[in-house]
């Protein structure tokens, strides 16, 4: 059986082995054991059987807005529901915070959008690129896709607005 709950300090060498698995396959970007540490606060694990076999983070930027970051499960399994149970407890989270909307930048997008995100437009969200896309090595060849979900309706409109600009692409 998989459980979900808050990382505790133990957790953070299992997240570090997890997350760098990804980083050296280039499709998560590195923490290091410092970051790690520093905010394992914001990260949620899903333990099976006493091990730690996926982890997400809600990283709080301001009053309104959050953002999934640094989810992932462990190779070989995959595809059971441990992703999706971990964005719907970060998501619960966000509305318990009082967000508006909670955005990720992911190679997974359609994982993402199973989850009932809708893809936008990064410059929504010039914080992200300030603190972390412009320190990063592919800035100029990134992969990633913006998605976000919005936590109210006022929202939903905001971010229905940018997914039309791109589909109206050719
Ligand atoms: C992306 C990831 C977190 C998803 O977790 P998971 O436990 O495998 O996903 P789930 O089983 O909860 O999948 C939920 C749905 O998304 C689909 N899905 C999962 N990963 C997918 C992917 N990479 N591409 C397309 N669909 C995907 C599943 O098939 C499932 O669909 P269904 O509801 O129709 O059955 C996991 O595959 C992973 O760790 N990938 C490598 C790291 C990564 O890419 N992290 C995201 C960067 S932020």
């Amino acid at each position: 059986m998989v459980t979900i709950r808050k990382a505790q300090l133990a957790d953070v060498p299992d997240l570090f082995e997890m997350i760098n698995h990804y980083v050296a396959q280039k499709i998560m970007l590195a923490r290091t054991l410092t970051d790690l540490y520093e905010s394992v606060r914001e990260f949620l694990v899903a333990e099976q059987d006493g091990r730690v076999v996926g982890c997400g983070a809600l990283k709080l930027y301001n009053p309104e807005l959050g953002e999934i970051r640094s989810l992932c499960v462990a190779p070989g399994i995959q595809s059971r529901g441990i992703g999706r149970a971990l964005v719907e407890r970060l998501l619960g989270e966000a509305a318990g915070f009082g967000l508006k909307t909670v955005f990720a930048l992911t190679v997974a997008t359609e994982f993402f959008l199973k989850c009932g995100f809708r893809e936008t437009v990064r410059e929504r969200f010039p914080m992200k690129v300030w603190r972390d896309c412009l320190r990063c090595e592919r800035y100029f060849h990134c992969q990633e896709k913006t998605v976000a979900y919005p936590l109210v309706p006022s929202e939903e409109a905001e971010v229905a607005s940018h997914v039309t600009v791109k589909q109206m692409s050719p």
